[in-house]
């Protein structure tokens, strides 16, 4: 962060010093987090859904927070302001103003955005000095957050947006104008919320129309929802796929053994050979819209190629990979799920068992509205066409899951329906040999994660006996 006194602070946010001297430098960080306030930090006090942030005031400034930010008087040195969150975002765009040589990247769609935003740092921190939020910091309070991380050496600041609602990342792109908007895929996360698809491209879209003139938008050619955002900007617009006309594309693509894609980065500037270190074809996609934006950059295409191939998962439970001592490839990619998603996911596995034998556990998608119960029996559809040797549902949505694999006649893979994590971790112990190849996949409520990490801590038992 840029440091800013006090008094700046105030005015800023339209705020009133309570027990605080004007002349006291907040030299950052800006925490939520009241143990994460060491000397110099600006503590904002957010009333939380267990917990309120005022309720720790006192905390964070004994560990040398300088001031807090605050809707009330919390008895120690404290910026007053209406509303915590307003504020952050207000001071967040001051911060950002002040930078005039920082250059925002800003990155939405419905699935990707992590490992896309994981992608875009690892490139871009050879250009020059990257900020990126930690995790998935998404939302109205992890983007302003990240923002203020920026300080006078940053040259890039890699943002992913996330919206529930019409507005949101319009919201979001005023308080950090980006330069570079991309726009990876509208899918069916949050459909409940949403509607419809239509709706959730409208709110996606609403990136590229904060874009100027100036800035450049990078949108799927192969998604058609978002190849139309071309109409809804005056930026130059540069697009990434598989597409024949994509102006970044993949050629000659193929997956590895263990599901890796290799493909030929093509450009108008040149092609060279990329070999990912993620899994699953995916992952393709995501490399094309960081490539996309680093050539925006001036990257040339080799060094992107070359930065490509080295990059590693970077946020946990994505298509995390891991093999068991006795030859079980456990693949976890549990952190959230929606069908996209799981499609892609059973795809991966499906092609890593090759002649072996391919499992799934999976878990519910959350916040698909009414469409709930037919998606999940059409996953469990896909996941039977996809020749499985076993499908463990898990929890409430598992019969719908089962009730899919069962309409397609030709499969002949067993069907497991169980309750929880517990239940799950039972059954695949009861199955799994060397070779097999077990996906892992939930939405984040059903911490399916639970079960990979019991699945790869098991020691397997002599003889199939599992007691
Ligand atoms: N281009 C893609 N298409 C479909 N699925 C993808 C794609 N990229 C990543 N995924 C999968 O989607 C899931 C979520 O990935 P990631 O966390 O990168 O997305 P996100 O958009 O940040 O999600 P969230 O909305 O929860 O922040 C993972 O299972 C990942 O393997
Ligand atoms: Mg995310």
């Amino acid at each position: 962060m840029i440091p800013l006194s006090l008094a700046r602070i105030a005015e800023i946010t339209r705020g009133r010093l309570d027990g605080a001297s004007p002349e006291t430098v907040v030299a950052g960080p800006v925490v939520i987090d009241s143990r994460q306030a060491g000397p110099g930090a600006l503590f904002a006090a957010l009333p939380g859904e267990r917990a309120d942030g005022h309720d720790f005031a006192a905390q964070a400034v004994a560990g040398g927070a300088a001031a807090v930010l605050a809707q009330r008087e919390v008895g120690v040195p404290a910026v007053i302001v209406d509303d915590v969150l307003t504020a952050l975002g207000a001071l967040a765009r001051a911060v950002i103003d002040r930078l005039p040589d920082v250059t925002v990247i800003g990155l939405t769609g419905s699935a990707g955005k992590t490992s896309t935003k994981d992608l875009l740092a690892h490139l871009f921190s050879r250009l020059g000095p990257t900020v990126a939020p930690p995790g998935s910091y998404n939302n109205e309070i992890g983007h302003p957050l990240t923002v203020l991380r920026a300080g006078e050496d940053t040259r890039y600041l890699v943002l992913e947006m996330g919206a529930r609602g019409l507005g949101h990342i319009t919201h979001l792109a005023r308080i950090a104008p980006p330069a570079i908007g991309i726009v990876l895929n509208v899918g069916s996360a949050h459909l409940g919320g949403f509607g419809s698809r239509d709706v959730i491209a409208k709110a996606k879209g609403e990136l590229v129309e904060a874009l100027s003139a100036q800035g450049t938008a990078i949108l799927n050619a192969d998604d058609p929802l978002v190849r139309a955002m071309a109409g809804r900007t005056a930026a130059e617009i540069v697009t990434f796929g598989r597409a024949p006309d994509a102006t970044v594309r993949a050629a000659d693509e193929s997956l590895d053994d263990a599901g890796r894609p290799r493909f030929t980065l093509v450009t108008p500037e040149g092609s060279a050979p990329v070999r990912l270190r993620l899994h699953g074809a995916h992952a393709v996609p995501n490399t094309l819209a960081a490539a996309a934006a680093a050539r925006r950059l001036g990257m040339p295409v080799a060094e992107i190629a070359e930065a490509l191939s080295e990059a590693e998962p970077v946020s946990r439970w994505r298509m995390e990979v891991t093999e068991r001592a006795d030859g079980v490839t456990v693949v976890n990619d549990a952190y959230n799920a929606n069908p996209e998603s799981v499609r892609a996911a059973l795809d991966t596995v499906v092609h890593m068992a090759r002649e072996g034998r391919a499992f799934a556990v999976l878990g519910g998608m959350a916040e698909l509205g009414a469409s709930t119960v037919t998606e999940h029996e059409k996953i469990g559809a896909y996941a039977a066409r996809g020749g499985l040797a076993g499908l463990i549902a898990v929890g409430e949505t598992a019969a719908a899951v089962l009730k899919g694999a069962e309409q397609v006649g030709t499969w002949t893979g067993e069907r497991v329906q169980v309750e929880d994590v517990g239940a799950a971790v039972a059954a695949l112990g009861e199955r799994l040999r060397p070779g097999d190849v077990v996906l892992i996949k939930g939405s984040r409520v059903t911490g399916l994660e639970r079960v990979a990490q019991a699945v790869l801590t098991a020691v397997p038992a002599e003889g199939g006996d599992h007691a």
